[in-house]
């Protein structure tokens, strides 16, 4: 169990109706502070949670699934500090990035400080955020890329990133292997990790997110990143 990046505000769900669930996660949402997150365990991915936030509160929230059960699936929902009726992939997937790096700094900072099941586990939740981010990019945002850009699979910018997922999927599951053992050494794995996944993140920001956005145009691009937030795909069960 993590404890560093819980918050207090949790809302257990396991033992409620599926219109209990819902009823009480917006009025929880609605007292979050712009900025503020909860936690949301539920006995499903919760889905029907998911739909109701999409159609009354669009754009006000960030969903992060954190952990794919059977028998409890746990979701972050953040109350966004500057909502918009519309989402756009460059910044929705930009502030994916920066939160799953923000996790993978936490899981170090408690490993320099010798807590080594904590940085265990704040990895755990990185490396499933990471794996999940990977899987709805190639399962959804490239098809989509690829379809409005006319450029095939397997040439072009997507065939590059899908590489480069691969060899960041590799480096993960090597750190962590070691992040919770303190006499493994990985100050070289952990810079090389940085150096594929911070140069492939650029590109996507500065390349991949902006051009999908400008193909697909506002309205299409709003319903992808909806997509996205639905997306269970690869499991997001912590494996790290
Ligand atoms: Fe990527
Ligand atoms: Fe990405």
């Amino acid at each position: 169990m993590t404890h560093a990046v819980l918050t207090e505000r949790i809302l257990d769900a396991t033992e409620l109706t599926a219109r209990e669930a819902v009823d009480g996660c917006l009025s929880r949402f609605d007292a979050l502070e712009p900025g503020e997150k909860m936690e949301l365990r539920t006995k499903d991915s919760g889905s029907e949670v998911l739909a109701k936030l999409q159609a009354l509160r669009p754009g006000e929230y960030e969903w992060s699934p954190i952990e794919a059960g059977p028998p409890v699936w746990t979701t972050e929902i953040l109350r966004r500090a500057k909502p918009s009726p519309r989402r756009e992939v460059l910044e929705a997937l930009a502030w994916d990035h920066d939160r799953l790096d923000a996790l993978e700094s936490e899981a170090f900072r408690a490993r320099a400080a010798g807590d080594l099941q904590t940085a265990f586990d704040l990895y755990a939740r990185f490396a499933a955020g990471l794996r999940r981010h990977i899987g709805f990019e190639e399962e959804i945002l490239f098809q989509a890329f690829e379809a409005a850009s006319g450029t095939p699979a397997h040439c072009g910018p997507t065939a590059v990133m899908r590489v480069e997922h691969r060899e960041i999927e590799d480096l993960l599951e090597q750190i962590a292997g070691g992040i919770g053992d303190a006499a493994s050494e990985l100050d070289r794995l952990r810079s090389r990790f940085h150096a594929v996944l911070g140069d492939h993140n650029a590109k996507e920001e500065q390349m991949l997110y902006p051009t999908t956005d400008y193909l697909l145009g506002a309205e299409t691009a709003d319903r992808l990143v909806r997509k996205i937030q639905v997306y269970e795909g690869r499991s997001v069960r912590n494996r790290g």
